[in-house]
């Protein structure tokens, strides 16, 4: 009778009917998911207000992870560690990322809170035990349906601040209050703190703005497009 339950394969006998029951418990839970979530749709609207549920946000980071091939995952990171190599990782962080993750790279900015999913504290254990091969694959790529965009060139031009990008987020959980202060002047200002800045620097120089110090001072100009 057991005989019913397999059948013949290239390479021995497939256990038929336990391989059934996974798929339909799969399917089951599967066509739940859906169900709650349209439910969770109809009580709330599309809102990004709500933060996801743990299953929501399980299922997505599951599929992520499976969503990057394995050999890009096993890459292991090109730059070397050095602190020039932290140092222009967190200049790129400063400028282009910290809007949403925060130079602390917690996510507890205006903008990291109110995502859905939420900006994740990149300094704890669910984004520092990711592999450097899927950290990048994360930064070049992006994450669809999420606020997290693709950085830097498709064609690998940027590669190496990308990298960069990596060795500085091993560092974020050991920031210390210098580097917190120094990435603060290496945020882009707003047009309002520009404007601001000016008029402090004509008043200080009684009047005369022509020598006046834009408060980022890295240059944008060469930087579209880059991480
Ligand atoms: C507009 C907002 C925004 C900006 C700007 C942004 N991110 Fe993100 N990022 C997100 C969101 C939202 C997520 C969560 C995505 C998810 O849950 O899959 C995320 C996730 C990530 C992750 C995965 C961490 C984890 O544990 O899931 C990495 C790595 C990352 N971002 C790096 C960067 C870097 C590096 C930059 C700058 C070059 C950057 N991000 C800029 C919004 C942003």
């Amino acid at each position: 009778m057991a005989k019913q339950n397999f059948k013949a394969g290239q390479g021995g006998r497939f256990p038929l009917r336990p391989f059934c029951t996974a798929v339909i418990i799969l399917g089951l839970v599967l066509i739940g998911l859906v169900f709650s979530s349209l439910a969770r749709i109809l009580q709330h609207g599309v809102s990004a207000r709500d933060a996801p549920t743990s299953v929501e946000a399980w299922l997505a980071r599951e599929l992520r992870h499976i969503a990057v091939p394995s050999p890009d995952r096993r890459r292991a990171n090109p730059v070397a560690f050095s602190t020039d190599a932290v140092a222009a990782g967190m200049a790129h962080w400063a400028d282009h990322c910290a809007i949403c993750h925060g130079n602390d790279g917690k996510g507890s900015t205006e903008m990291g809170m109110h995502m859905y999913p939420r900006a994740p504290n990149m300094t704890q254990s669910g984004t520092q035990r990711l592999s450097d091969g899927e950290l990048f694959a994360i930064i070049k790529n992006g994450v669809r349906l999420t606020g997290m965009p693709a950085w830097g060139s498709p064609s690998g031009e940027t590669d190496v601040q990308t990298w960069q990008l990596v060795r500085f987020i091993r560092h974020l959980p050991g920031l210390t209050p210098e580097d917190l202060n120094q990435m603060k002047r290496m945020n882009p200002a707003s047009p309002m703190e520009l404007e601001q800045q000016q008029k402090e620097n004509e008043f200080l120089n009684g009047g005369d703005a022509s020598d006046t110090v834009p408060s980022n001072p890295i240059s944008h100009s060469d930087r579209k497009g880059k991480p």
